[in-house]
C-alpha cells in the first residue's frame, strides 16, 4: 500500500525523522487560507495524490500570504496529475533551502537484500537521475541482520557524495529513516529532496512510502491509512472476504484456482476475446481450497460488477478434487440468489471425470461446461460479446 506524502512524514515524524514545523490537510480553498494564517506565511500547497513529479505538474506551489494559499489551493484541488485527480492539498510552512538530497530504503527483490539509495543531487526525479547521471546515485546494500546504525549511515551518505560538513547530522536522520523502514514493515521509504537548511538542519521536505501488506496483521493502525473513498468498490469488496482479485477493464469474469492458472486464463480469454471484442474483467484466484463458500464469494463479487457480461470459472482440480469443485459450484449458485449472466466452467485435474458428471447432472440455468480451456475461453467470449 502506498501512502500519501502527509501520511508519510506522520510516520517519519511519529519515528523522530525532522519534517518541519506542522502540515494540514485540507479539501477546500478556504480551510487552505485558514491553515495559512495559523502556521504563519510563507506556506507551500502541495496537491496529495499518490504520484511522483507533482511540482513539474504545477501541484506544488508557494503561497506568499493566506489570500494567495487560498488561490493557490483553488487552483491544484482537481487537477489531473499523471491520472489523479487532486481532491485535498497539504499546507505546510515553507522552508529555506540551501541544497536539495535524495535519499531512499527499499527492499531489493532481484538482490534478496535491502538497498539503501543516496544522491547529494536530489529534487530531480529519481528515474531521470538514475539514466542521466548513474554514477551520482549510490547503492549500497543493507544486510537485513546488521541493519543501519550511525557508521553504516555515513558509509551510505559517503557514497551518495553528501558534502563532509554535513554528513553527521544527515546520518541521524538516515538511522531515523532505517527505523522508520523496519518498524513500519515498509518496502519503502524515499524522501526526495531530503534538504539542508541555511541554519545546517536537515529536513525531510517530500516522503514516499509503500508499506508490506503482508505485514498488515501486525500494524492495527495501518488500516486507518488505506484510502477507502480512492478505493475500486469490487477490490475493496474483494479485499473484506480475503480474495485476490484485481480489477481489469474488460468484460470476461474470471475466476480460477492458483495464480498462475489464472494468469493464463487471462492470456486465453484476451486472445480468444479479440475476435469478439472483449477483455478479462478482473484477474480472482480462489486459491487451492476452492470451497462452496469461497467460490460463492467470487462469483457474488465478479456477478456484481456491471462490465462483466459472462464469467468463466477455469478449474484444475488438485488436493481439492473435481467432484468437491463441482459441488462447490451447485452449492455457490443455490448460496447466490440470482446468477443473472451465463457462466461457462472448464474442469479438469484430479476426479476430473466425475466433477464433470456431478455438474452436467445439476443442469445448472446458465451454465454451461466445456471440456476444453480454448473451448472455454471462446464460449465465455462469444456470450460476453453477446451481452455487451
Ligand atoms: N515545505 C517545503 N518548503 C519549501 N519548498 C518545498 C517544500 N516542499 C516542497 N518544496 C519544493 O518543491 C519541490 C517539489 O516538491 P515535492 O514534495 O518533492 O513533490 P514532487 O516530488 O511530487 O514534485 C521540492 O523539490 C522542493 O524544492
Ligand atoms: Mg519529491
Amino acid at each position: 500500500m502506498d501512502l500519501y506524502e502527509y501520511q508519510a512524514k506522520d510516520l517519519f515524524a511519529a519515528h523522530g525523522v525532522p519534517v518541519g514545523s506542522g502540515q494540514r490537510v485540507v479539501t477546500d480553498a478556504v480551510a487552505a487560507l485558514d491553515a495559512a494564517a495559523e502556521f504563519g506565511v510563507p506556506v507551500v500547497v502541495k496537491a496529495q495524490v499518490k504520484t511522483g513529479g507533482r511540482g513539474k505538474a504545477g501541484g506544488v506551489k508557494v503561497a506568499a500570504d493566506p489570500a494567495d494559499a487560498e488561490a493557490k489551493a483553488e487552483a491544484i484541488l482537481g487537477l489531473d496529475i499523471k491520472g489523479h485527480t487532486v481532491r485535498r492539498v497539504l499546507v505546510t510552512p515553507a522552508s529555506k533551502i540551501a541544497e536539495e538530497y535524495y535519499f531512499s530504503f527499499l527492499l531489493d527483490r532481484a538482490n534478496r537484500t535491502f538497498l539503501a539509495m543516496a544522491s547529494a543531487e536530489g529534487g530531480m526525479e529519481i528515474e531521470q537521475l538514475a539514466a542521466e547521471r548513474p554514477e551520482a546515485l549510490a547503492k549500497v546494500p543493507v544486510d537485513a541482520n546488521e541493519g543501519v546504525d550511525l557508521a553504516k549511515a555515513k558509509e551510505i551518505l559517503a557514497a551518495g557524495h553528501f558534502p563532509e560538513s554535513i554528513v553527521d547530522r544527515a546520518a541521524e536522520v538516515v538511522v531515523t529513516l532505517w527505523e522508520t523502514f523496519v518498524a513500519e514493515d515498509a518496502t519503502l521509504v524515499e524522501v526526495n529532496p531530503l534538504v539542508r537548511d541555511p541554519e545546517g538542519a536537515i529536513l525531510a521536505l517530500d516522503g514516499k512510502v509503500t508499506l508490506d501488506e503482508n505485514a498488515a496483521f501486525r500494524h492495527p493502525g495501518h488500516a486507518a491509512l488505506v484510502d477507502t473513498e480512492a478505493e475500486d468498490p469490487l477490490e475493496a469488496a474483494a479485499k473484506a472476504k480475503d480474495l485476490n482479485y484485481v480489477k481489469l477493464d474488460g468484460q470476461v469474469g474470471i475466476i480460477g484456482n492458483g495464480a498462475g492458472l489464472v494468469m493464463s486464463t487471462l492470456d486465453v480469454v484476451a486472445y480468444a476475446g479479440a475476435a469478439f471484442q472483449v477483455r478479462p474483467a478482473n484477474f480472482l484466484d480462489i486459491g487451492g481450497g476452492a470451497s462452496a463458500e469461497v467460490m460463492a464469494a467470487g462469483l457474488e463479487i465478479i456477478l456484481s460488477d456491471p462490465d462483466v457480461k459472462s464469467v468463466f470459472v477455469n478449474v484444475f482440480g488438485g488436493i481439492t478434487a473435481c467432484d468437491a469443485v463441482a459441488n462447490g459450484i451447485i452449492q455457490a449458485f443455490e448460496l447466490l440468489e440470482s446468477v443473472n449472466k451465463p457462466v461457462v466452467v472448464r474442469l479438469d485435474g484430479n476426479n476430473a471425470a466425475e466433477g464433470r458428471r456431478i455438474l452436467d447432472a445439476a443442469a445448472l440455468p446458465g451454465l454451461q461446461r466445456l471440456d476444453t480451456m480454448d473451448d472455454a475461453a471462446r464460449t465465455a467470449a462469444e456470450l460476453a460479446a453477446k451481452g455487451t
